[in-house]
Parts: C-alpha cells; sequence; structure tokens
C-alpha cells in the first residue's frame, strides 16, 4: 500500500497533463472524416443552397485565397454610407495595417483554444494579409437611448470577410432596429474581424467576436455549427436571437417595429420562432461596388411573390429566415429553419403556422421582410463565389444568370434608411 502512494506521489503530473494536452491537439488535426462530414445530415433544401459552384468558371484573377483580391478590392471602394452626412467619406486606401499590429477595436474577444494552438502549428498562414482603413465617418457611437438594455434581442452571423458590408450591416440593425449585441462567428476571415475597426458603424462594445480558424474548421456546414454555438454560449442572455447573414437586412412595415413584434409572441409558450419570408434583389445592372447596397440595389425578383400565386416549392422568395425564442432552441434544420423545444411552433408575421421545411407560402410582407442582397454587383458576386459560403455550397453563376433573367421589379424600401 505504502509502495503504491509513492509511485502516486512521484508521477510527475505537469507531465501528464502535457500529454493530454498534445492528444488533444492531434485529435483535431487528423480528425477523422467521418466526424468531419457528421453535418452532412443537414438537409440543404434547394438549389439556392445546393452545389452549384464551378470552380472551372471562376474567373482568373480571383483565385480562392483571399489575401490579394481582399487588399485591393477593400482598399478602393468608395466609403460605405454609415453617417447622416449626404457627402460620402473619402475612404483611405493607404495605411494598410498588418493584422499582427491591428489594435483589437473592442468589444468581447473570445479566441478559440484550439484554433490558437494549430494556428501556431500551421507555417501556411497568408503571409501578410492588409486590413482595410476603416472609413472616415461623421458617426458618433451610441447616439440614442435604444432601450434595449438587457439586450432582449441579438444576431447572431456567421461570415467569412466581408468588412464593407458588415458595416452597413451592422448600421441598419443598430440604428433601425435598436439592436445591442451582434455576434460575429468569424468564419476565417483574413484579416481576422476582431482586429477591425467597426466604430464607423456602432458602439464596439455591441460586437461580440468569435473566431473560427480555418485549420479548425470541421464541418461543411460551419454556419449551423455556429448558430449551434451562439445559443449554447450566448443564448441564456437573451429572449430572441435573429440568424441572419451578412447580406440580409431587416425591414419592419407601417407601425410595427422588430421588438414591438418579437414582444407580441412574448408570452404564448407555444410560439417560438419567427419567420421572415426573404426579398431577393438582384444587382440592378450596377458591375462595381456601390456605397451602399440599400441605396442601390432597388430591383427584386417577383417570383412567386404575387398573392394568389402559384405557390412553388421551396423557391426564392419562400424562403425565411428565422429569429427564434432562445428557450425553444434545439438546432438548425438548415439556415432557414430550426428545430423547437417542447413541440414550440414557427410563425409568421400574421401568426399563421410555418409548418414547411424552410419556406413560407404563401409570402406576405405586410408587417416585416427579410432583404436579401443575394447577387450584388457584379464584382462583389465574383468575390462571393471566391470566398465560398458556410455551407460548403457557395451559389455560383447559374444563380447570377437565373436570378438576372427572373421577372423583377422596382423595390426601394430600403432607401428611405439613413444612415
Ligand atoms: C476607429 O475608427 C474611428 C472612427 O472611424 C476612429 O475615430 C478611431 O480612432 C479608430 N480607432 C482605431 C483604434 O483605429
Ligand atoms: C451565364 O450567362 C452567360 C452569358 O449569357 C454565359 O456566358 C455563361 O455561360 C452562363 N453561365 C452559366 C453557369 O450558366
Amino acid at each position: 500500500m505504502a509502495k503504491l502512494g509513492d509511485m502516486i506521489s512521484t508521477i510527475r503530473w505537469r507531465n501528464v497533463v502535457l500529454v493530454l494536452v498534445v492528444l488533444t491537439a492531434l485529435h483535431f488535426i487528423f480528425i477523422d472524416d467521418t466526424l468531419r462530414n457528421s453535418y452532412s445530415s443537414y438537409n440543404v433544401p434547394d438549389k439556392e443552397h445546393s452545389a452549384v459552384s464551378e470552380p472551372a468558371k471562376v474567373p482568373e484573377g480571383n483565385a480562392p485565397v483571399d489575401v490579394g483580391k481582399t487588399a485591393p478590392e477593400l482598399a478602393k471602394p468608395p466609403a460605405p454610407l454609415v453617417a447622416g452626412d449626404s457627402k460620402p467619406a473619402d475612404p483611405k486606401p493607404t495605411s494598410a495595417t498588418k493584422p499582427a499590429d491591428a489594435k483589437p477595436s473592442g468589444g468581447e474577444f473570445y479566441a478559440d483554444a484550439g484554433a490558437a494552438a494549430v494556428a501556431g502549428a500551421n507555417k501556411e498562414t497568408p503571409a501578410e494579409p492588409t486590413a482595410p482603413a476603416a472609413p472616415e465617418t461623421t458617426f458618433t457611437p451610441a447616439p440614442f437611448d435604444s432601450g434595449d438594455k438587457d439586450e432582449y434581442l441579438a444576431i447572431c452571423v456567421s461570415v467569412k470577410d466581408q468588412y464593407l458590408d458588415l458595416l452597413e450591416w451592422l448600421t441598419h440593425h443598430y440604428h433601425h432596429h435598436n439592436v445591442r449585441r451582434f455576434y460575429l462567428m468569424d468564419d476565417g476571415s483574413t484579416p481576422v474581424l476582431a482586429t477591425l475597426n467597426f466604430s464607423s458603424a456602432v458602439d464596439p462594445k455591441a460586437i461580440t467576436h468569435r473566431y473560427y480558424h480555418p485549420a479548425t474548421r470541421l464541418f461543411k456546414h460551419q454556419q449551423l455549427v455556429a448558430y449551434d454555438e451562439c445559443i449554447a454560449l450566448f443564448g441564456h442572455k437573451h429572449k430572441w436571437m435573429a440568424f441572419l447573414d451578412a447580406d440580409e437586412f431587416l425591414e419592419t412595415r407601417g407601425k410595427d417595429t422588430l421588438h414591438g413584434m418579437l414582444k407580441e409572441l412574448d408570452s404564448d409558450e407555444k410560439i417560438g420562432a419567427l419567420a421572415i419570408n426573404w426579398q431577393i434583389h438582384t444587382s440592378s445592372g450596377l458591375l462595381k461596388r456601390p456605397a451602399s447596397s440599400r441605396k442601390s440595389f432597388v430591383t427584386c425578383i417577383e417570383n412567386y411573390d404575387n398573392p394568389g400565386h402559384d405557390p412553388g416549392f421551396g423557391k426564392e422568395n419562400e424562403h425565411i429566415k428565422t429569429i427564434v425564442k432562445t428557450k425553444s432552441y434545439n438546432r438548425p434544420l438548415n439556415p432557414h429553419k430550426f428545430e423547437l423545444k417542447d413541440g414550440a411552433r414557427t410563425v409568421g408575421e400574421n401568426g399563421d403556422n410555418v409548418d414547411r421545411f424552410a419556406w413560407r407560402v404563401p409570402i406576405t410582407r405586410d408587417r416585416i421582410s427579410v432583404h436579401h442582397f443575394a447577387s450584388k454587383s457584379r464584382e462583389q458576386f465574383e468575390a462571393k463565389i471566391s470566398r465560398g459560403n458556410g455551407m460548403g455550397d457557395p451559389k455560383g453563376w447559374e444563380w447570377w444568370n437565373h436570378t438576372e433573367s427572373l421577372p423583377d421589379y422596382k423595390c426601394e424600401e430600403m432607401t428611405k434608411y439613413d444612415p
């Protein structure tokens, strides 16, 4: 007995811990394909999300490596319209900051421990990517009291790069929908989004960053992994969480406000989510990135949109995006719809039952809409193809050709918003 005690006391516990850490790291690096593909069980509703990427057709010069592309692209475009100021501020194309030197812009930063470990081992990190300078603006953070002190509603976004898009997206939801918490689930951006300056758009304290290193990206459906994490880590802090992309902008109509619509649903235990139909915008013939998506892309496809239309099945604007009561959240079925606990229902703007897999038919937008800037300008669509998406199935030129050729109409609802 005494011998055993001696043995235990001579074990170098530090070494044991070290071995465990190394084994864990190896596990993540060489994790087998079974686990890698386990998220494939998520169904993907339709061609919008099906594999239409055609690497051979991606124009040269848009190599999937972001570094070369993002730097010039981000340096050139005009500043997004972020201030009440009518004259667009001059962008600063110079003073490209290396991420290593860039100061975190504030907000909470949750580094991924596993990511950091692998990052150290991975010598092929892209060399010296450049960060864009923040556009000049007259905006002062936290210009008004949103009334949402307890962060009743948060938005979770899985995003890669798209810094300029995010500036407008954050500005919009912060100023016009009083959202005071954004979870930027960074899917391997270069530079890391947390190193960039978002204070021209929002009070940086309203952003919580979380970064996933590409080397630890285990699942094809990273977007859904990020959604699960948003709820697991932060769900308890909020009554509602919206799951949007950086090219999806909410608009409420008439007297409705976003918070008001959600509060109507608070007390009904049988309701667990609000589903909102897409309103898909096309390129409006633009070739280059404009200062503002909301002000510039003013054509929308009308397919299946009119009351009395022949319902399609999983087509275009029939898609929904969803705001979920965090306590009802069980898991994402796809990026559009969620499985809810205790048989809770997903409802549309009129309290209607949304029981389809990812869609709501008939489409109505009397109270609320999700404007989906799916194509943007040609140059932005090229960049989007190069970037890939969080579901491992980026849209390709087939999507562009398809949506550009559909009947469209003038949709200028978003131009009313300033900033
Ligand atoms: C971030 O941008 C704001 C406004 O654009 C600017 O005032 C501030 O100095 C910048 N902060 C850093 C750390 O660069
Ligand atoms: C899209 O349309 C263009 C012009 O009509 C055509 O050249 C191209 O091959 C089309 N691409 C796909 C993928 O359908």
